[in-house]
Order: structure tokens, then C-alpha cells, then sequence
């Protein structure tokens, strides 16, 4: 599964490093390197919430706050 994070300069304000930190963590601690292929990407067109991440072709708003919970949601579940 692809997942791409915006590391463009509004989500890099919102925290887009944090982001990403969180969700190789993430990653890691639940075993799924082999299935999870984390990126990064430049503006998605999608600035005006959180970080945009990508989820196959889903965009999403994730914050440092909620991205435990959008791991959960839209990774685990559908891996
Ligand atoms: S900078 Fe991330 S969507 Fe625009």
C-alpha cells in the first residue's frame, strides 16, 4: 500500500515531519515495512487543513494529533 505525505511548505508548517516520524514509527512497531510503502511529496493541491496525506488515491488531513488515529483507521484497516 502506498502512502504518500505532503512535504510541501504549508504542510511542513502543520507539521508534516511529525507526520512522517509517526508513521514510520508506526511502521515499524506493527511489523508492516513489507506492506506499507511510505513517500513523500511535494503540494497536493489540498493546503487549507492538516498535512495532506495520500492514501491510494484518497487525499486525507491528518495533524500530529490525529495521526495515530488515521493510521488505525485508513492503514490497519485496509492492509
Ligand atoms: S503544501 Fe501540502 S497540500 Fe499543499
Amino acid at each position: 500500500m502506498k502512502v504518500t505525505i505532503c512535504i510541501g511548505s504549508s504542510c511542513h508548517l502543520k507539521g508534516s515531519r511529525e507526520v512522517v516520524e509517526s508513521l514510520q514509527a508506526l511502521v515499524a512497531e506493527n511489523k508492516l515495512e513489507e506492506k506499507v510503502d511510505l513517500g513523500g511529496a511535494f503540494c497536493m493541491g489540498n493546503c487549507q487543513n492538516g498535512v495532506s496525506v495520500k492514501v491510494g488515491d484518497e487525499i486525507f488531513s491528518v495533524t500530529p494529533e490525529t495521526v495515530k488515529e488515521f493510521f488505525e483507521d485508513k492503514i490497519m484497516s485496509r492492509i
